[in-house]
């Protein structure tokens, strides 16, 4: 479909771009992903309104990349902070994409955020307030695109557990309980593509296994890193499937899809299920509602 794959990179599936006078948010734009994403689509000429969860950390970020951006705080796991980002990226110009890309990865136990489970509530619920109170701030052709991962097969046994949210209700697995929020990242990307407007996309995408700070809650990250070298993507490469999602021509059309590699790929069954993805919306503005 693109003609990129594993080894293209961020500036790759960017480069000839124009996107002068477009604006794109960026969640978790001090760090990994974020930082490479923010970067890359300032080169093209974009705006970047990068999301961190101070205005500190935000503003750092833009400095170390010596780019113009606005930087905004947005703690996710805080829901306040969250619609006060709203408020102000909604005094902004139109978005052309909101790249959600903030997470968090296998905490070693159970952490709960107002009895939800942390990882599904920082990757999850703070996103969806956060997307949900922006859509009718997309551009014309404006594009969602959610990060999830590959690791959301770990989801495969148990599925979305709705039955868990607390993430108590079976023996705790920091694996299962990031899969599980990696699968709700795709149902809500589904979601999202139903309720847009012709010409606006929502896809999930899994970036590859790149060494970032993601893996600090894992014990032995470096001796994990080392047996998986061969399968690893550099930061550049990582960042290149969301900036695909998020700014190329050749995917302007497809919405509510799953993209690895830079392509539209395969997730779990369980991630196409509707009548699930809404499901979980409804549960999550309950949870919203009362936070
Ligand atoms: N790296 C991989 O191999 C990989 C694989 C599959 C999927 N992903 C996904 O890619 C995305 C980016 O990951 P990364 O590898 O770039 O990780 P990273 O370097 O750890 O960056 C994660 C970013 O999320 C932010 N964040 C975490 N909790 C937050 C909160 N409560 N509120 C606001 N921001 C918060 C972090 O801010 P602080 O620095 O302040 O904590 C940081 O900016 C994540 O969604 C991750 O699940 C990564």
């Amino acid at each position: 479909m693109s003609g990129f794959g594993f080894a293209s990179t961020a500036e790759e599936v960017t480069e000839g771009l124009d996107l002068q006078r477009r604006t794109y948010v960026v969640t978790g734009v001090n760090s990994g992903l974020g930082l490479e994403t923010a970067r890359v689509l300032a080169l093209r000429g974009g705006h970047v309104v990068g999301l961190a969860r101070t205005l500190d950390k935000a503003a750092d970020a833009l400095r170390e990349l010596g780019i113009e951006g606005t930087p905004i705080a947005c703690e996710l796991e805080d829901l306040a902070s969250v619609r006060r980002a709203v408020e102000a990226v909604r005094g902004l110009p139109a978005l052309d994409a909101i790249v959600a890309n903030a997470g968090i990865m296998a905490l070693p136990t159970l952490q709960q955020l107002h009895g939800i489970e942390r990882q599904l509530y920082t990757n999850h619920v703070g996103h969806h307030v956060l997307v949900t109170g922006l859509l009718d701030r997309l551009a014309d052709a404006g594009r969602v695109v959610m990060l999830s991962s590959g690791a959301h097969f770990y989801a495969r046994e148990h599925g979305l557990e709705l039955d868990n949210l607390s993430g108590a209700e079976r023996p705790y697995d920091p694996w299962r309980m990031y899969g599980r929020s990696k699968l709700a990242n795709i149902l809500f990307a589904r979601a999202v593509a139903k309720r847009l407007g012709a010409g606006k996309v929502s896809n999930a995408v899994h970036p590859g296994v790149i060494q970032t700070n993601l893996a600090r809650h894992i014990p032995n990250a470096e001796t994990m890193f080392e047996s998986m070298r061969a399968r690893m993507k550099t930061v550049g490469q990582g960042a290149a499937t969301q900036c695909l999602a998020a700014v190329h021509p050749s995917v302007a059309r497809t919405t509510g899809a799953y993209f690895s590699d830079c392509a539209v790929a395969e997730a779990l069954p369980v991630a196409y299920d509707d009548a699930l993805a809404e499901e979980l919306w409804e549960r999550t503005e309950a949870i919203a509602a009362s936070a």
